[in-house]
C-alpha cells in the first residue's frame, strides 16, 4: 500500500471568476486572480492510499463516506491523473524498468477541512487542490504545477489557483479543449510580506445558491454580465497584475473593492436575483469606506472582497490590522472570550477589543457611519498572511489506518 497526505490552502480571488463557457471542462468566461492565505489557518487536507488490496475506490469527506461513483467532478480528477501514471507505466515498461502498476490500483481517500464547507470560505478550492496535489504526489507525476492545475480547474474552477503560493491568475484561455486554460503564479508569496488578510466569519450556514448554480443563472440572464466579461475584467486583470507587481496597495485595493462589488451587482441584475452578502456584510462595507475616506494622507487602508456568501475578507497593510482589528471588533461586538472570537498567529494586539473600545482614529472619522450592530453579528476574526501551496505532510499525519480505513469517522 502507498500513502501520501497532503493540506491546501484556501485562495481569495481579488478578480473574481463567475461565468463558465464550458460545463463540463470546467472553463471560465473571464480571467482571474487570487491571493492565497496560509495553511497554518485554513486548510484542506488530504489523504489517499492505493493498494491492489482494496475491492473498489472509496471517499470519505468530512469523516462521511461518499458514493465516489456520483462524484462526477472528482472522477474526473481521478481519470486524469491516472491517465498520465499509466502512460509513464508504460514507458517505465518499454524502458525495461517497470514501476509499480499504481493506476491499476483502486484507492482511498479521506479530506477534511479545518473550518466549514460552504459557507463561503472557499472550501472547495482547497478540497480539490489538496486531491490532485495528493493523486500527484501518490503518483510521483512529472507534470509542472500549471499543467496540474488543468486537472484541478475540472474539479471545481477555484481549484486551480489553490496550487499556488502567493498571487495567483487563472488565465481563462481561448481553446475549446481549455489546454490553454491553466492558472500560473504571479508573485510568490514572499513577493509582498506587508499584505495581509482579516476574514470576518459572518455566517457559519451553508449557503442557499451554491457557485456551480449561481454562476450559470448569471451567464443565462444578466445583461451586465456581457459588459464585465468583454471589457471590465480584461482591463483589470492588467491593472491588477501590475498593482500586485509594483506591491501599490493604492491600485490592489481600489480594484479588489471594484471587482467583488461588480460580481454581486451581476448576482443582483441576475433573474432571479441572487443574494450573497447580507446586512453585516453591507455594514462592513460601509465601515471600510468611512475608514478610508478619513485617511490623513488620502491612502486607502483596507479593501474588502466577498465570495459566493456573507464573510468578508479585509486586505491591508500589516501596519493598520491591529486599528482594523479594534474597529471591527467595536462595531461588532462579540461575547466570546478573545481567545475564542480572535484567531491570532502572527500577530498580538496590545489593547482592548469590544463594544465599548474605539481606536483613536482621525477626527473626520464619521463615528455613527453604522450603529454598533447587535452581538455576535461577526461570529469570528481570522487573521491571516499571505503564504505557501499545497504542503507534503510525513506519515504521522495521515488521516488512514494501515488497513486504509479513517482514523476518524463522524
Ligand atoms: C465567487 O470554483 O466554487 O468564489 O467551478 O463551479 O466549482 P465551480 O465554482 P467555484 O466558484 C468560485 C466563485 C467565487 C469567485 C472566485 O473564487 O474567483
Amino acid at each position: 500500500m502507498r500513502t501520501v497526505t497532503c493540506t491546501a490552502p484556501v485562495n481569495i480571488a481579488v478578480i473574481k471568476y463567475w461565468g463558465k463557457r464550458d460545463t463540463e471542462l470546467i472553463l471560465p468566461t473571464n480571467s482571474s486572480l487570487s491571493v492565497t492565505l496560509s495553511q497554518d489557518i485554513l486548510h484542506s487536507k488530504t489523504t489517499i492510499s492505493a493498494s491492489k488490496e482494496f475491492s473498489n475506490d472509496r471517499l470519505w469527506l468530512n469523516g462521511v463516506e461518499e458514493d465516489i461513483t456520483k462524484n462526477k467532478r472528482m472522477h474526473n480528477c481521478f481519470r486524469e491523473t491516472r491517465a498520465i501514471r499509466e502512460a509513464m507505466e508504460k514507458k517505465a515498461e518499454a524502458d525495461g524498468q517497470p514501476i509499480e502498476p499504481l493506476s491499476t490500483y483502486p484507492i482511498h481517500v479521506c479530506s477534511e477541512n479545518n473550518f466549514p464547507t460552504a459557507a463561503g470560505l472557499a472550501s472547495s478550492a482547497s478540497g480539490l487542490a489538496a486531491l490532485v496535489y495528493t493523486l500527484s504526489q501518490l503518483f510521483e507525476l512529472t507534470i509542472s504545477t500549471s499543467e496540474l492545475s488543468r486537472i484541478a480547474r475540472q474539479g471545481s474552477g477555484s481549484a486551480c489557483r489553490s496550487l499556488f503560493g502567493g498571487f495567483v491568475a487563472w488565465e481563462m484561455g481561448e481553446k475549446e479543449d481549455g489546454s490553454d486554460s491553466y492558472a500560473e503564479q504571479i508573485a510568490p508569496e514572499t513577493h509582498w510580506p506587508d499584505l495581509q488578510a482579516l476574514i470576518c466569519v459572518v455566517s457559519d450556514a451553508k449557503k442557499g445558491t451554491s457557485s456551480t448554480a449561481g454562476m450559470q443563472s448569471t451567464i443565462k440572464t444578466s445583461l451586465l454580465m456581457n459588459e464585465r466579461i468583454n471589457s471590465i475584467v480584461p482591463a483589470r486583470m492588467e491593472g491588477m497584475k501590475k498593482a500586485v507587481l509594483q506591491k501599490d496597495f493604492q491600485s490592489f485595493a481600489e480594484l479588489t473593492m471594484r471587482d467583488s462589488n461588480q460580481f454581486h451587482a451581476v448576482c443582483l441584475d441576475t433573474y432571479p436575483p441572487i443574494f450573497y452578502l447580507n446586512d453585516t456584510s453591507r455594514a462592513i462595507i460601509q465601515l471600510i469606506h468611512e475608514y478610508n475616506a478619513t485617511a490623513p494622507d488620502g491612502k486607502m487602508k483596507a479593501a474588502y472582497t466577498y465570495d459566493a456568501g456573507p464573510n468578508a475578507v479585509i486586505y491591508a497593510p500589516k501596519e493598520n490590522m491591529a486599528e482594523i482589528i479594534q474597529l471591527i471588533a467595536h462595531y461588532f461586538p462579540s461575547n466570546k472570550e478573545p481567545t475564542e472570537f480572535f484567531t491570532d498567529t502572527y500577530n498580538t494586539i496590545n489593547g482592548k477589543l469590544g463594544e465599548d473600545f474605539l481606536p483613536k482614529l482621525h477626527d473626520n472619522f464619521n463615528v455613527d457611519v453604522i450603529p454598533v450592530q447587535p452581538i455576535g453579528s461577526i461570529s469570528r476574526l481570522l487573521h491571516t498572511k499571505v503564504d505557501d501551496g499545497p504542503r507534503v505532510l510525513n506519515d504521522t499525519e495521515s488521516l488512514l489506518k494501515e488497513d486504509g480505513r479513517p482514523k476518524r469517522l463522524a
